[in-house]
């Protein structure tokens, strides 16, 4: 271990100012250099002229050019709007060429709102804005999928409210009032209205309430809540805000953040990365340590992360990890349990670990002191075996040696990420945790180059605006007891930003129930007469579930909301049941026409079922192919 005196000098180099005579050091080329790629490896994965994603619409973020396994050529609210809140950091720093891409998002959200797809539509109920994905040219996507997701309005609220601030600040306050405020207004409502309700993680994978989304609804809703001031209008939702935060306190076990509250049996221990990707998302560097916004700086928040790299330090979970000592920094995954791809660390997550701890040091360095209690200690003790409980000031050594410490533990993991960046700089979505640790699943992700150019900014003492307030009656404070409220939001299609003019469909549901044996791998489909069904293009067909099905009653089932907005009064509906397989094999598609009589429609946002269907595959049964 160094001496304590050597410490102290070395603590004196990371005083900001004084820390640019520190010798540039390999990492720091890499990270240069990585940082033009990753901005440029955005770039070229947004529409209309991204060159790595032809066909993706204007303002479209595309996840990552990859078609094939996966397939992640769709945009996603809350991969598009993570990029988006990083783009817009980096042209409020003075890249002033990213402005198109940043009027280009705006135009695109607008009209993804008005958008109807399988989570709903915007109008009555705002239910459509809790969709996941959509295809690269704007349309539904209608897979089978993890959603409602309710992270993605606020995540894009928070990255609206960024830009929009700024427009004021150059005196548009009148443009943001017609134009982006009713895309930000959907945004509150919706968080507002269902902040309460289950929904899928960011992982999509595990419906619940996600410490993730949470921690993000609130943030949204106190910079909505400002931005309404400011413009002198109503914010529907935004008075939900200390309940939510109130909420966001329950994550706390005692010793870490469990991750996901979630309905239903799993196999979740509740570690977890959304704990460390919901701190950065939310950083305000001059917000105080002990804010219960859970900034990376709050002791619980250093304690979780502890906890959360620990776990990952195993090398029987993570070959890749063999070896490393304590203090220093580990590649990084999901969450233990992971097995998707077999579950491997992940970029953005390794990244993003580094950057809370950039977060973390810039919390105590404005805010002029740092304090140790026994949740935080073994955070400390780790890095320093010397640190004990107390508040330590500007003038007290321990102040500067842990700052100092502090950040270059964060280093090493940006050094984890350069080892295992390929010499192109490409950035997948993952690495392999056994050899030959090469990258894996989706190539050129675009949040795992955001999550480069977020680090890199961070590390470099640039902060985002501050959001927290640090008076007044949105300072945020617990309320004593909790209460699982909602609010009624208000939606409208942002016309001025380029919406539709969209009006609430109006829906007949029909619970389709079919009898239909089919093998492990094979998925069954409506394709049929109108909109929600696909009009007979079995692309985009409407899908069934299994989640009824038993070898005795081979059950697939849906309750479509039928968009009959086209007809009137009771409509005859044709469709057909279609199995499709497991490796592309042709569809099956049945040879005769079904219909079904299908009630008057409703505009009121119902989803009663109206009507069952008692059906039979008719037809051959389908055979599972060898891929
Ligand atoms: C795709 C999701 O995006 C990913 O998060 C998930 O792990 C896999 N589906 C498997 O469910
Ligand atoms: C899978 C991740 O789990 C999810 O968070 C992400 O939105 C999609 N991939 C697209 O990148």
């Amino acid at each position: 271990m160094p001496s304590i005196a050597s410490l102290a000098l070395a603590s004196l180099l990371a005083v900001p100012g004084i820390s640019t005579l520190i010798p540039k050091l390999p990492l720091e080329k890499y990270i240069k250099s990585e940082r033009a790629i990753a901005l440029q490896g955005v770039l070229d994965n947004i529409g209309p002229n991204g060159v790595k994603v032809p066909g993706a619409g204007r303002g479209i973020v595309i996840a990552s050019p990859s078609k094939v396994d996966p397939d992640y050529f769709y945009t996603w609210t809350r991969d598009a709007a993570l990029t988006l809140k990083t783009l817009i950091d980096e042209f409020l720093l003075g890249n002033k060429a990213l402005q198109p891409y940043i009027e280009d998002y705006v135009h695109s959200q607008a009209v993804l709102q008005t958008v109807s797809n399988p989570s709903g539509t915007l109008l009555p109920s705002g239910s459509g804005l809790g969709e996941p994905k959509f295809t690269a040219n704007g349309t539904r996507f209608n897979g089978n999928w993890g959603r409602p997701q309710r992270d993605g309005p606020s995540l894009r609220a928070v990255a609206l409210i960024q830009y929009s601030n700024y427009l004021i600040s150059r005196g548009k306050r009148e443009r943001v009032k017609t134009e982006i405020w009713p895309i930000i207004a959907n945004d509150l409502s919706y968080t507002g209205q269902y902040w309460n309700s289950t929904g899928f993680d960011l992982w999509e994978e595990v419906s619940g309430s996600s410490f993730f989304t949470t921690q993000n609804q609130y943030r949204s809703l106190i910079e909505g809540a400002a931005l309404a001031k400011t413009l002198d209008v109503p914010c529907t939702g935004c008075g939900q805000a200390p309940q939510v935060l109130c909420f966001l306190q329950s994550y706390w076990n005692g010793k870490s953040f469990t991750a996901n509250f979630i309905t239903g049996s799993n196999n979740r221990g509740g570690v977890d990365a959304n704990t460390i990707l919901g701190p950065i998302a939310l950083f305000d560097a001059g917000a105080p340590c002990d804010s219960p916004t859970l900034q990376p700086c709050h002791s619980r928040s250093l304690a979780n992360f502890k906890v959360f790299v620990d776990t990952f330090r195993n090398s029987a979970l993570y070959p890749i990890n063999a070896g490393i000592s304590q203090g220093k920094g580990v590649a990084l995954g999901r969450y233990p349990e992971d097995t998707y791809y077999n579950g491997n660390p992940w970029y953005l997550i390794t990244l993003g670990a580094a950057e809370f701890l950039y977060d973390a040091v810039a919390g105590w360095s404005k805010n002029g002191y740092l304090t140790i209690d026994g949740a935080s200690l073994p955070f400390f003790k780790e890095l320093y075996p010397l640190a004990r409980v107390g508040k330590f000031s500007w003038y007290h050594p321990s102040y500067y040696v842990l700052q100092h410490l502090v950040r270059t533990y964060a280093d090493t993991f940006v050094a984890v990420a350069q080892k295992y960046t390929p010499a192109n700089g490409m950035l997948a979505e993952q690495f392999l945790k056994s050899a030959p640790f090469t990258p894996i699943s989706a190539a050129n992700l675009t949040w795992s180059f955001a999550s480069f150019v977020s680090m890199a900014q961070r590390r470099d003492g640039r902060f985002p605006t501050s959001w927290v307030p640090r008076s007044g009656p949105q300072k945020p404070v617990v309320p004593s007891v909790c209460a699982a409220s909602s609010v009624q939001g208000t939606y409208a299609p942002a016309t001025a930003a380029g919406a539709p003019n969209v009006t609430a469909p109006c829906v007949s549901t029909v619970r389709f129930v079919l009898n239909a044996t089919t093998y492990y791998g094979e998925n069954v489909y409506i394709t049929g007469d109108g909109p929600t069904l696909g009009n007979w293009d079995l692309a985009i067909a409407y899908p069934l579930l299994s989640s009824n099905y038993t070898a005795e009653r081979p059950m697939w089932w849906a309750d479509v909301p039928l968009d009959m907005t086209a007809g009137s009064g009771t409509t005859t509906v044709k469709y057909k049941y279609a199995r499709q397989q497991n490796c592309g094999q042709d569809w099956i598609v049945e040879a005769a026409e079904r219909t079904v009589q299908v009630p008057a429609c409703r505009t009121d946002g119902s989803s009663q079922v109206l009507v069952e269907t008692n059906d039979a595959f008719i037809g051959q049964g389908g055979t599972p192919g060898s891929c």
